[in-house]
């Protein structure tokens, strides 16, 4: 996507130059318009190098940019041709000076024409002295803003560079990037309640010990995300899972902790009993988990000692298959349940012994090199009139492959509910 990020003169401007990488990181492409004052808190030089493009800072004198021709072409029209351009603005930081500009429409310098002559959606992350965001002339110019539709993104509270108390502090860069995932949304789906189970369960022998498997819960994380940003209503039952990965997730996930297989599928029956009872009824439920298919049949309350035979036998029992008890206790068709199979061997073979078996909607099948793998090559399968459909979804990185995922998940329960 096309983003414009415009910069305000504020303190906190330092911030917008993260943003860009994280924008960048996303695969976005970045074009930044620097205010007159923005001008005396980050450098074009600092601009030009994250976003690869020049800092934009003049009405009347554009930078030279070879990337896009219409630029050339409309050399003395650039904030018509960025306007053009965007698909997205962004104003980080947002000050009251431009908030008050924004509210009464008005267009004296590069940013304000180009926000009058796009149709891209606009939105900003305001940042200024608390007193200042809490002046009603400010609190009239947000509403007005509000009424347009524009997305209004912070101020946080807390201790202020001026060293005032209170709120006014501009979001965190990461925290901005969660609100524009938010709001671009990468796909429009059909449904909007999700539980998913993400990463390995874990089965204990004695205090120390437990039975497992290599998966990081990566891609349950990725699905958890991406869903969110779609504008679902997610629950992410997990076991054991890296804590830096569940950061990345927004708060209004509900996260449920877990350990074993066991308390997986009832933390999840209780989920989808509750949310029936609400009448909010989970659409799709997602097995991502990598469950132990067995655990210990005893736990040994004290630490297993070594056998003077070298040979140490484990008696193990059955684990409950959780999607498949879920899918064989739909009520009015739902939940809509989607399984994952991880094959070192026949790949497509196993998964549609598994999509039969498990009474699953929708497989996704990946060889067993995915684990852990930032990238993985997925084969989708699911039956339509008694037959076995099949689509690879192209090798990508995990959060790309979870827009495919969801993709084809909301296109598959769109069909079923009908
Ligand atoms: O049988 P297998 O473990 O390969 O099946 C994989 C799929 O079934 C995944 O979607 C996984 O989350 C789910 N599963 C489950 N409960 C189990 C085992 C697997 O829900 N006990």
């Amino acid at each position: 996507m096309n983003f414009i990020l415009g910069i305000g003169g504020g303190i906190s401007a330092y911030k917008s130059l993260w943003l860009i990488r994280l924008l960048k990181k996303q695969q976005h492409q970045v074009k930044v318009v620097l205010t007159q004052s923005a001008l005396e808190f980050v450098t074009p030089v600092s601009v030009h190098a994250l976003s690869e493009y020049p800092a934009y800072t003049d009405l009347w004198n554009p930078p030279q940019d070879n990337h896009t021709k219409a630029d050339a072409q409309e050399h003395n029209m650039h904030h018509i041709s960025l306007a053009k351009w965007a698909d997205f603005i962004i104003i980080v930081p947002a000050t009251a000076n431009r908030i008050s500009l924004l509210a009464q429409g008005e267009c004296q310098d590069l940013l304000s024409n180009i926000i009058l002559a796009s149709k891209a959606p606009l939105a900003i992350a305001p940042a200024m002295n608390v007193t200042m965001w809490n002046n009603p002339a400010t609190q009239d110019n947000i509403n007005t803003l509000k009424k347009r539709s524009i997305e209004i993104w912070g101020p946080d509270s807390g201790l202020q560079a001026c060293g005032d108390v209170g709120q006014g502090r501009l979001l965190e860069p990461e925290e901005i990037m969660q609100k524009i995932q938010h709001w671009i949304r990468p796909i429009e789906p059909s449904f909007k309640h999700l539980i998913i189970t993400a990463g390995a369960t874990q089965e204990p022998l004695d205090p120390v010990r437990y039975i497992s498997n290599h998966s990081s819960g990566k891609m349950g994380i990725a699905i958890a995300k991406i869903a969110y940003q779609c504008g679902i209503q997610v629950t992410l039952i997990h076991a054991p899972i890296e804590q830096n990965l569940l950061q990345e997730l927004p708060s209004e996930i509900k996260k449920i902790a877990i350990t074993t297989a066991e308390q997986m599928l009832q933390q999840t029956q209780t989920e989808i009993t509750k949310a029936r009872k609400q009448n909010n009824p989970i659409e799709v439920f997602i097995g991502c988990a990598a469950v132990a298919d067995y655990r210990p049949t005893n736990y040994n309350q004290n630490k297993i000692k070594k056998t003077n035979d070298n040979l140490l036998t484990l008696q193990l029992t059955e684990n409950p298959d959780i999607i498949q008890s879920i899918a064989s206790n739909k009520k009015d068709k739902l939940p809509f349940c989607a399984g994952f199979a991880l094959e070192s061997e026949e790949l497509i073979n196993n998964a549609q012994k598994k999509l039969k078996n498990k009474k699953l909607d929708l497989i996704f099948a990946n060889p067993v090199e995915s684990m852990n793998a930032e990238k993985s090559t997925i084969t989708a399968l699911w039956n339509s009139q008694n037959q076995v459909k099949q689509q690879e979804i192209p090798h990508n990185d995990k959060e790309q492959n979870a827009i495919h995922i969801l993709e084809l998940i909301s296109q598959r329960y769109k069909e079923l509910q009908k």
